[in-house]
């Protein structure tokens, strides 16, 4: 069998940077933070980092829109600060794993301003297209994935610019062979500087096949018929894969692949495409497009479409939280027992098939924040654009709070919770960037440097993953249970291991099979016959 890779042995950890913790006291977290921080990602076992964008960027999408690829933006420090990073994580046996958002760039780079021009051979870099009806109206019916059209006129080019996302977000015209030269060469630029990979963002959407009317009526993402997961964008994975990656077998490759399918997903993983990619539909399953109709979640749901991936992919890139998404703990609980529900959910994230992220803060069990009641305090521009459309539209503002929340990304992102000084230990500054958590004083790293914390929980677990031959390539096989009852076996030259969860609130009966076997961790202090709420267990069978 061929050697293990990195990224098939050992946890990923995501940071991202602006909430992470604040090295010079301006309320926005930054690389040297980040390197004052390295021990503890150590001593929590996880051996990559992957960190959301930190290039230089009008941070309209906080960092998801770059101006340029290879500098760093000064609210997060200097080259020779990343430099460092990647030097000091190294030091530790940690490797970093950038973001590479090349679906689109920054209105502010300097293609996109270049391209304004029209003789400039950067205007074919971009979609630039005259609109219909003597160009007074956009050039398609697409609909940008944050809502609105997703075309913006440009008076003084006459011309439309097609943007998938925010308007400061230009889609780059992959037709184009100039874009991925220049991709290529921001790719290597940065694994030449040590860094072990990428996240590529919102990458199965790149290739645009054509730009046609679209058929159907979504409020965002409409026209996605036309660029999603499309054979030109097949072949420029493939062709940075020949170009650079099959030439450098120590790197790693993730997909952000929003609606991934199975067929496409083996596709990417069996053409060499990616090493791994995400997929969304167990980030759905609580989300509703009517305001006034919200979903709730249900274990069962959820656990029926981890188990079809896990069954279906030789491997997975999983994860319960991230940036784009609540916290898991309060998505996918009671409200109650929150302690035990954020351990049952790393039990099951970190023995799932595949590699584990764990998304800052997730490994101490932080929440979502109370409610946003105020426009003033959203941040994300997602949010911000859906609540001037209910404005518009005299939508109860009420309304448009309370359905916003449940996308709100902003839970996910408000500043990583320390200790219990001020602002969390995060920042000495008069105010953070976004709020901190009011429930930090509580809910810390430091105070949960005691046995039986989340935090000695997933400490214990990822160290006994690490060593673990079982739960890095054992087999999966899903048990059947009764209602909030789960259950899957993992194993390897007869070993198996089992994970027990009991998805709910309500006692359960251990099956009476299972009851022998020894049991390695678990997020209740004695076993026993009967699962307890939010109960998990991870069991050596004899
Ligand atoms: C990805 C990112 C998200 C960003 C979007 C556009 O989904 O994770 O934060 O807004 O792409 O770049």
């Amino acid at each position: 069998m061929a050697k293990k890779k990195y990224w098939q042995q050992f946890p990923i950890y995501q940071i991202y940077p602006r909430s992470f913790c604040d090295s010079n006291g301006d309320g926005i977290g930054d690389l040297q933070g980040i390197i004052s921080k390295l021990d503890y990602i150590r001593d929590l076992g996880v051996k990559m980092i992957w960190l959301n964008p930190v290039y230089k960027s009008p941070l309209d999408d906080m960092g998801y829109d770059v101006a340029d690829y290879k500098s760093i933006h000064p609210d997060y420090g200097s080259m020779e600060d990343m430099d460092l990073l990647i030097q000091e994580a190294r030091k530790r046996d940690i490797r970093i794993i950038m973001d590479l958002v090349v679906n689109h760039t920054s209105d502010e780079h300097e293609w996109f301003i270049k391209s304004k021009d029209k003789n400039s051979p950067y205007h074919d870099y971009y979609y630039w297209r005259k609109g219909k009806n003597n160009n007074t109206e956009p050039p398609n019916n697409w609909t940008s994935m944050f809502t609105g059209p997703a075309w913006e006129y440009v008076p003084e080019v006459g011309e439309w610019y097609l943007h998938l996302y925010s308007k400061k977000q230009p889609d780059l015209d992959w037709h184009n062979p100039k874009v991925l030269e220049e991709v290529e060469s921001i790719i290597t630029f940065w694994l030449d500087k040590g860094v072990y990979g990428f996240r590529c963002d919102v990458i199965n959407q790149i290739y645009k096949e054509s730009l046609e009317d679209s058929k159907t009526h979504a409020m965002s993402g409409r026209g996605m018929e036309f660029y999603l997961m499309k054979e030109g964008n097949h072949k420029i994975l493939k062709a940075i894969y020949e170009d650079i990656f099959s030439k450098r077998e120590d790197a790693v490759m993730i997909g952000e692949t929003f609606n991934v399918d199975k067929e496409n997903g083996l596709r990417f993983l069996n053409e060499h495409e990616f090493d791994m990619f995400f997929i969304f539909d167990h980030m759905y399953i609580d989300k509703s497009y009517n305001p006034f109709w919200p979903r709730r979640f249900k274990a069962k749901k959820f656990m029926d479409i981890i188990y079809q991936w896990q069954l279906e992919m030789p491997w997975m890139a999983n994860y319960l939280e991230n940036h784009d998404q609540r916290r898991s703990v309060t998505r996918f609980g009671d409200g109650i027992h929150n302690e035990e529900v954020a351990k049952l959910l790393g039990l099951l994230n970190l023995t799932l098939r595949g590699t584990p992220f764990v998304y800052q803060g997730e490994e101490i069990g932080m929440t979502d924040l109370p409610y946003y009641e105020m426009r003033e305090q959203c941040k994300d521009v997602a949010v911000l654009y859906i609540l001037d459309i209910a404005k518009r539209l005299h939508f109860p503002n009420r309304f448009a709070l309370k359905f916003v929340n449940q996308f709100n990304r902003d839970h996910a992102r408000t500043p990583m919770q320390w200790d219990e000084s001020k602002n969390g230990g995060f920042s000495s500054a008069e105010t953070t960037w976004l709020p901190v958590n009011p429930n930090y004083q509580t809910l810390n790293a430091k105070a949960q440097e005691k046995e039986g914390s989340v935090l000695d929980f997933y400490r214990k677990l990822i160290a006994y993953r690490n060593g673990s031959k079982t739960l890095q390539e054992g087999s999966f096989k899903p048990l059947k249970f009764k209602g909030n009852l789960f259950g899957f076996i993992r194993e390897c030259e007869g070993e198996r291991l089992l994970s027990i969860l009991n998805f709910g609130k309500k006692n359960v009966k251990m099956p009476a099979e299972y009851l022998k076997g020894e049991t390695i961790i678990s997020n209740y202090p004695d076993g026993g016959d009967t699962l307890r709420p939010y109960e998990a267990r991870l069991i050596k069978l004899s």
